[in-house]
């Protein structure tokens, strides 16, 4: 079982509040992704949660259980951050038995539990390497390897996947989440990166300086972010955003449009600008319009097709069903 419920836990460190009181639920079997810039409080989020921090008030309850006193250890939780931390003396098989080991697990259970661990991971023909022989997605398996022998309550993920290159980086995303759902064990990822929050959670937790600004499935915070941070934060490339008199005629203070809610036409349309820098991809281009008199640039996402040059003047219209509209002090209006 792994159910985590925070209750009004807050955390400061001396003087400082970095996280003030706040709630939340994880549901056993979730996984649950905290994402947000870096310093709002994600890690410190986790380590509490942990035990590897003392809250500073509020109770952290473990399948029902207050745990706020239960030392790291004994919480049945197992992490994984991003330095792998293996020692580079071990075997790969010694790396991931080495829990075990320390808890005084027999041989026997011990080499059953690595034997399904390194199934699992792909990792069977390495058991007998060390650390340096291994590529850096290898050393992260086996840096969960270590984690998943223990059987725990729930995995805690911080920034796993930040030292990998952009290719292994995809690569080992998904094996997290197909790891998730062969073991169905909850698991709580933590990332600056919205994009895996996005293709991993069940349920993204936003923070903005220690504030829960949202939680939703990555749908829910896609299509109805709570305010202009979540909509600002959620979505690749970022929400266009509108104020003042040109966000009037949609009664609301600010206005945010998705670059692939933008029709572009070279013949009319609500907002008229100038093709600037344009990113092709292959399949999508973003084009990057300026002298809109709206922003400093609107982004909108085109079929890869599109041919359109720098200097070509177009018109850009918003899909009506898809305007965010935010009130002056940013909050979303339904
Ligand atoms: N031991 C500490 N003493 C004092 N301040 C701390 C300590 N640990 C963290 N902080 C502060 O708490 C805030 C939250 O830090 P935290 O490490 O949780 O952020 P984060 O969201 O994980 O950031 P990143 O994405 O950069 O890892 C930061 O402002 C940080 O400076
Ligand atoms: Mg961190």
């Amino acid at each position: 079982m792994g159910r985590i419920q925070l209750e009004q836990v807050s955390k400061s460190f001396g003087e400082l509040q970095v996280i003030p009181p706040l709630d939340l639920e994880i549901e056993d079997g979730e996984f649950v992704v905290f994402v947000g810039p870096s310093g709002c409080g994600k890690s410190t989020l986790l380590r509490l949660i942990a035990g590897l921090e003392d809250v500073t008030s509020g109770q952290v309850l473990i399948d029902g259980t207050d745990a706020t006193d239960i030392p790291p250890a004994k919480r049945g939780l197992a992490m994984v951050f991003q330095s792998y931390a293996l020692y580079p003396h071990m075997s790969v098989r010694k790396n991931i038995a080495f829990p075990l080991r320390m808890a005084g697990m027999d041989e026997a259970e011990r080499d059953r539990r690595v034997q399904n661990a390194a199934d699992v991971l792909n990792l069977t023909d390495y058991l007998d390497r060390k650390p340096a022989q291994l590529s850096g997605g290898q050393r992260q398996r086996v840096a969960i390897g270590r984690a998943i022998v223990r059987e725990p309550a729930a995995f805690l993920f911080d920034e796993p996947l930040s030292n990998l290159d952009a290719a292994l980086r995809v690569g080992m995303r998904i094996e997290i989440s197909e790891l998730h759902q062969r073991l169905g064990t909850t698991m709580i990822y933590v990332t600056h990166d919205q994009v895996e929050a996005m293709t991993m959670a069940d349920k993204i937790v936003v923070l903005q300086s220690g504030v829960i600004e949202q939680v939703g499935s990555p749908l829910e915070l896609y299509r109805r972010p709570q305010n202009r941070f979540v909509a600002g934060f959620i979505g690749s490339p970022k929400m266009n955003f509108v104020s003042g008199e040109a966000a009037k005629p949609y009664a609301a203070e600010s206005i945010g449009v998705r670059p692939e809610h933008l029709q572009i036409s070279s013949a009319e349309g609500a907002w008229k600008g100038v093709i600037g820098v344009s990113e092709h991809l292959g399949s999508d281009t973003f084009f990057h319009v300026l002298e809109t008199g709206l922003a400093e640039s609107i982004t909108i996402r085109a079929d890869g097709e599109v041919a359109l040059n720098r200097g070509d003047t177009v018109y850009l219209t918003p899909e009506p069903d898809k305007i965010h509209r935010f009130d002056a002090r940013g909050r979303r209006i339904e």
